[in-house]
C-alpha cells in the first residue's frame, strides 16, 4: 500500500475525505489498525494511562515514548506515525522541543511529532517545522495540563473561550502544523475551527464535522470495563481476551491441553 504523507492529509481535507487515526503503543496493535486502513497511528502519551498503570500521562518520560515509537513505525507500512511530545519534554523553549523532536525522529522512525498548546506552543511548532519535522497540534483538553484544567472537562464553552480555541487554532496553522487535533470540545466549535483553518482538525470528543476523528484504541476495542461517553466502543476486546484466557487456565487445568496436534510426538 502507498504510504500516506504530510501532503495527503491536506488533500483529504481539501477534498472532504475523512482522515481515521487511532492509538497504538506496540508492533502488534499497529500492523493490525494498519492493515485495517487506519490513515495515521498515534503513539500517545496517553500509553501512561492504558499501558502503563499511571493515573494521568504526567510520568511520561521520552524515554517511555521512544522504543514504543520504534515499534509502532517499524510495523505500519501505509498508516502516518505521529508521536506525542511527552510532558516536561518541550515547554522550556523551541530549543527544547526541536531537541526531543530530532531525537525522536532519529531513533523511531516516525512521520511527525505531536505538542499540546497554541499561541504557547506556536515558537515550538515553528522551530520543528523549519527544522523539517511535520508537527500536529492538540487544542481543548490537554491532557498534560489536567491539573490547571480540573480533570477532563469540556473546553470552549461560552463565545470568549470559543474565540480562543479559534485564535489558538489559527496560531497553530500559522506556526506551520500539519493537522491539529482538537479534544472535547463542542461540536459546534469544533465545526467553526475546522472551517477557519486550512489544515486537518482531528476530533476527540468534538463532534461530527472535524476532517478526521481520533480514538484511544483500548477505548474504541472495549479493552477497558469503562470508557469515556465520547469513546463509542467498537468491540468487546476486554471479553474476548478475558474469554479466551479462562478458557486455556481451564484446559491447562483440566489437562486437555495440549493434546497431539499441539504436541511433538516424536
Ligand atoms: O495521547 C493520546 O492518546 C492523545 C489522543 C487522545 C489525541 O493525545
Ligand atoms: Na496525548
Amino acid at each position: 500500500p502507498k504510504r500516506v504523507r504530510v501532503h495527503h492529509l491536506l488533500a483529504a481535507k481539501q477534498r472532504g475525505e475523512r482522515l481515521t487515526m487511532l492509538t497504538a503503543y506496540d508492533a502488534v496493535t499497529a500492523r493490525i489498525f494498519d492493515e485495517a486502513g487506519v490513515d495515521m497511528l498515534l503513539v500517545g502519551d496517553s500509553i501512561g494511562n492504558t499501558m502503563h498503570g499511571h493515573a494521568t500521562t504526567l510520568p511520561v518520560t521520552v524515554e517511555d515514548m521512544i522504543p514504543a515509537a520504534r515499534a509502532v513505525a517499524g510495523a505500519a507500512r501505509r498508516a502516518f506515525v505521529v508521536v506525542d511530545l511527552p510532558f516536561g519534554s518541550y515547554e522550556a523553549s523551541a530549543q527544547q522541543a526541536l531537541e526531543t523532536g530530532v531525537r525522536i525522529m532519529k531513533t523511531t522512525g516516525a512521520d511527525a511529532v505531536k505538542l499540546e498548546g497554541g499561541r504557547r506552543s506556536a515558537a515550538q511548532i515553528r522551530a520543528l517545522t523549519e527544522a523539517g519535522i511535520p508537527v500536529v497540534g492538540h487544542l481543548g483538553y490537554t491532557p498534560q495540563s489536567e491539573n490547571l484544567l480540573g480533570g477532563p472537562r469540556v473546553q470552549g464553552r461560552g463565545d470568549n473561550e470559543a474565540e480562543r480555541i479559534s485564535e489558538d487554532a489559527m496560531a497553530v496553522a500559522e506556526a506551520g502544523a500539519v493537522a491539529v487535533v482538537l479534544e472535547m470540545v463542542p461540536a459546534p466549535v469544533a465545526a467553526r475551527v475546522t472551517e477557519i483553518v486550512a489544515i486537518p482538525t482531528i476530533g476527540i470528543g468534538a463532534g461530527a464535522e472535524c476532517d478526521g476523528q481520533v480514538l484511544v484504541w483500548v477505548d474504541m476495542a472495549g479493552m477497558g470495563d469503562w470508557s469515556p461517553r465520547f469513546a463509542k466502543r467498537f468491540g468487546e476486546v476486554g471479553a474476548a481476551l478475558r474469554a479466551a484466557a479462562v478458557a486455556y487456565v481451564d484446559e491447562v487445568r483440566g489437562g486437555t491441553f495440549p493434546d497431539d496436534e499441539h504436541s511433538f510426538l516424536a
